[in-house]
């Protein structure tokens, strides 16, 4: 086992390089299973969600070979297996795009019910709604989602009682392949559904209005390997913004789409933070106080969940009262135990958070209770007096690439440690 050990204090400067997006990858590398042929996909984060993956279509009888570090190539023509077993799906949501895929591709398939980040209940109904509606029988076997496919595909309309992601994209999956039009009312807006439905126009599908509620999908009956480079993770970028207005710094966060960073800016902007935008990155730097300030997460274009965590950290240490809101998950607060440990005061009810700021933060040993929670520990860990030691940071390593370079790039003094493993005495 590892661990971060993160001395706080330091003002981050310089500049930051932002990878590939990882909810993008995650639904594009499934994606390729629809072609019978050669993708070569560019922009892959270097991040264990990735690996993943590409053993699972590997296992599935895809051949699987990075050309340089960021660029991958993946070769469907012989999936043989439509199979994804527990001992890869219990690491990450995302196995569960392999299901759409799988569908659209062979008719059927049996995939394991997925792992991935805890935030209560998870549940995958919109998904079997929308595999149901066009023309397939789902059910849940030993732990095991098993989708056959009846006669044909048939395009549908479908109409998702929740905004979701996942199933926006795994319903995507299988219609692109579907007779006739679907058309997916109340979709999931975020960047990486267009940035997938774009990778799907790339190998021959016909989906249109990707980034608006509404998506419409004449299916085709033939998709070709396609050539593909992912955009840059908004949510990662993000991090490097708060981190380096947390710390009172001065970065430049590069390749970055700053519209898709609005939600965040305007938040930073709020809370004391200049941030510039250029075409292609944005400075961030901080001189004054943090203002306390509140938030709402929400689907985009609102807030992203996956930024509240970081930004929850950030508002320990602003002058007066912050509300947080978490409008997506049922449980995402979980972290904020961790970050008493540190001295924050944070009283959450519900799905609110009333994060009062202190002085400051004192380095503590902590847990990593999920991906972001983690990445809002190492903000909070650089903003702390004294040494942080992070545990479970695996969780952090799914998302977010080569993270101890890139924070030690910036003058953080971070550095990753073996944990000896713990003798627990034997019962007296
Ligand atoms: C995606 O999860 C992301 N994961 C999450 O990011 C992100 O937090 C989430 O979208 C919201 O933006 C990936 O893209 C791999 P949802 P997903 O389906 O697709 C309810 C990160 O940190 N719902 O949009 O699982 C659900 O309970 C990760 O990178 C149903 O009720 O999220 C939730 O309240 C963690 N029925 C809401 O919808 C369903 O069938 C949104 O979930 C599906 C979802």
């Amino acid at each position: 086992m590892e661990k971060f050990v993160i001395q706080g204090g330091a003002r981050l400067t310089g500049e930051v390089t932002i990878g590939g997006a990882k909810n993008a990858v995650v639904a594009i590398i499934p994606a390729t299973i629809l072609a019978k042929g050669r993708c070569v996909i560019g922009n892959i984060p270097n991040i264990s969600d990735v690996n993943i993956l590409l053993k699972m279509l590997s296992e599935m009888g895809a051949s699987v070979s990075f050309l340089d570090k960021t660029t991958v190539e993946i070769d469907t023509t012989h999936i043989v297996n439509p199979i994804v077993s527990y001992d890869l799906a219990r690491y990450l949501r995302a196995s569960y795009y392999c299901l759409g895929a799988l569908i659209g591709r062979c008719g059927k398939a049996s995939v394991s019910m997925p792992g991935g980040c805890h935030f209560g209940v998870r549940p995958i109904d919109q998904h079997i709604k929308g595999f149901e509606a066009l023309g397939t029988t789902v059910g849940i076997d030993h732990g095991m989602i098993n989708a056959k496919v009846e006669h044909h595909l048939m395009g549908s309309h479908i109409y998702f009682d929740v905004v979701s992601v996942g199933a926006t994209i795994n319903v995507m999956l299988a219609a692109v392949r579907a007779k006739g039009l679907t058309v997916l009312e109340n979709a999931a807006k975020e960047p990486h559904i267009v940035d997938l439905a774009n990778f799907l126009n790339t190998m021959g599908a016909d989906v249109r209005g990707a980034g608006t509620d509404v998506i419409k999908i004449h299916g085709v009956d033939i998709m070709r390997g396609a050539d593909y480079t992912i955009i840059p993770d908004q949510i990662e970028a993000g991090t490097y913004m708060i981190a380096a207005a947390a710390t009172g710094g001065d970065v430049l966060v590069k390749n970055v789409i700053p519209k898709h960073m609005e939600s965040i800016t305007n938040k930073l902007v709020q809370a004391g933070v200049e941030v510039e935008e250029f075409d292609e990155s944005i400075r961030v730097r901080r001189d004054g106080p943090i203002c306390a300030t509140t938030i709402k997460t929400m689907p985009h274009p609102g807030f992203p969940t996956d930024m509240q965590p970081q930004f929850t950290a950030m508002l320990t240490l602003a002058g007066g009262t912050s509300v947080v809101t978490e409008g997506v998950w049922d449980n995402r607060f979980r972290y904020v135990d961790e970050l008493a440990r540190m001295g924050a005061n944070i009283q959450v009810d519900g799905k609110v958070a009333v994060v009062q700021g202190v002085e400051t933060l004192t380095g503590a040993p902590v847990k990593a209770t999920d991906l972001r929670a983690g990445a809002a520990l190492m903000i909070a860990a650089l903003m702390a007096k004294g040494t942080t030691e992070i545990e479970d940071i695996y969780h952090i390593e799914r998302g977010y690439e080569d993270v101890v370079e890139k924070f030690r790039s910036l003058g953080a003094p971070i550095k990753r440690v073996e944990t000896p493993d713990l003798e627990i005495p034997a019962a007296l």
